[in-house]
């Protein structure tokens, strides 16, 4: 079936010419590193749980990664997200301002901590937070009030910005940390689809108070499930540390707490996965670059293009992804493509349209909208040797 130059049987046999016959999903993790060697050691060393070397390897592994002096290992990035709101001290009734494009941890997170997410629009390019609608949304909503951000709609204090480098595209972090800095707003970063993504000033999370990852199973690294905070400022990383073990206050043997903490840290088995997963981005990353590069011949030769991340920056390609003329084009393309056991997915629904979120106030969400029609991601896994 074909509508323009796309051919819809086409793209699904190049897909199975990509990574063979049988179903094809979306992204499926591979183990073919020093994974069952280090489970197995891991296993026989009786520390499981969230002491144990391997989590101190994989926060110094994720260290070196990002360049940041805090990795702190968590139980999945929802719950990074949600501990990087408590540990910026977010709090009950504030506002924070987020994009509509995302998956719904981020928004489930600012709820978590009790604020309000409100929306504001993403560039076309980046599909990221614009800072230019961030700016707008400010000026036009926003006053400052004995020292805080008050946005003049609801009365409510605006805390936090939270951007999200959508598939792993590096979005334009430091034009949004100067606007932060200049309305003295905290900036929060989910990152959690861009390890290995790479902007002017390092990687992606960095001109952040704090950023987040996750390793869930579909992302480029996984640990089953698990996530991580990660920060340059020692007082973030001491608080997220010390609210994400139960606030426990030392002493081996006793038990003694200072605060209402949270039980958030990954797992030392979890920990193990992740540590060989990541001996491995390098080489996974350059595999993601030459199958992004071969959907890319594909589309090309049907008057299509992948996106690509803007000048200056690396994506780590978590999901190759590209855009149909229209939301008709789209569905009828997921229709034909996952009928034939070739899995595409559409953007997720805007989150200002669920139920849960729908009462909050957005800016108009022009491009969100406009993307929502048009985005596909393609599969995207790194290919089993
Ligand atoms: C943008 C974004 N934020 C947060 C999360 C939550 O991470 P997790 O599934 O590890 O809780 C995910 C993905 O899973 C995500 O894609």
């Amino acid at each position: 079936m074909t509508t323009s130059g796309l051919n819809f049987k086409e793209l699904v046999s190049f897909a199975h010419d990509l990574y063979g016959v049988g179903s094809v999903p979306l992204h499926r993790p591979v183990f073919e590193g020093n994974e069952i060697s280090y489970l197995t050691d891991c296993v026989n060393s009786n520390f499981v749980s969230s002491v144990g070397v391997y989590v101190d390897r994989f926060e110094d592994q994720l260290k070196n990664i990002t360049g940041v002096n805090h990795v702190i290992a968590m139980a999945n990035g929802t719950a990074a997200l949600h501990m990087a709101l408590l540990a910026t001290s977010v709090q009950v009734d504030d506002e924070v301002i987020t994009q509509s494009v995302t998956f719904v941890a981020t928004c489930n997170a600012i709820r978590y901590a009790g604020a309000w997410p409100v929306f504001v629009d993403v560039d076309e390019d980046t599909m990221s937070l614009s800072p230019q609608s961030l700016r707008q949304f400010l000026e036009q909503n926003a006053s400052r009030e004995n020292g805080q951000v008050v946005n003049r709609l609801s009365g409510r204090v605006i805390r936090a910005v939270i951007p999200m480098h959508t598939f792993g595209f590096p979005g334009r972090a430091s034009e949004i940390r100067a606007i932060c800095d200049e309305w003295g707003l905290i900036l929060i970063d989910d990152a959690a689809e861009a390890l290995g993504s790479y902007d002017e000033h390092g990687h992606v999370g960095t001109q952040a108070h704090v950023a987040t990852l996750s390793f869930n199973g579909n992302k480029v690294v996984t640990t089953g499930g698990g996530g991580a905070i990660f920060t340059n400022s020692d007082n973030i990383a001491a608080l997220a540390r010390h609210l994400s073990t139960t606030a426990k206050v030392t002493g081996e043997g006793y038990f003694d707490h200072d605060m209402v903490g949270y039980n958030f840290r990954l797992p030392a088995l979890n920990a193990a996965l992740g540590v060989a997963q990541l001996e491995r981005l390098e080489t996974m990353l350059g595999q993601k670059r030459e199958i992004e590069a071969a959907w890319n011949r594909f589309l090309s030769a049907c008057g299509y293009e992948t996106v690509k991340p803007r000048l200056g920056t690396r994506t780590n390609n978590w999901l190759t992804t590209f855009l149909v003329k229209d939301r008709s084009e789209r569905d009828s393309l997921l229709d034909y493509a996952n009928h034939h056991g070739v899995m595409l997915r559409p953007m997720w629904r805007l989150m200002s349209s669920l139920p849960m979120f729908e009462h909050c106030q957005t800016d108009g969400l022009k491009v969100s909208k406009w993307l929502e029609d048009r985005v596909v991601n393609l599969p995207s896994s790194v290919r089993m040797s």
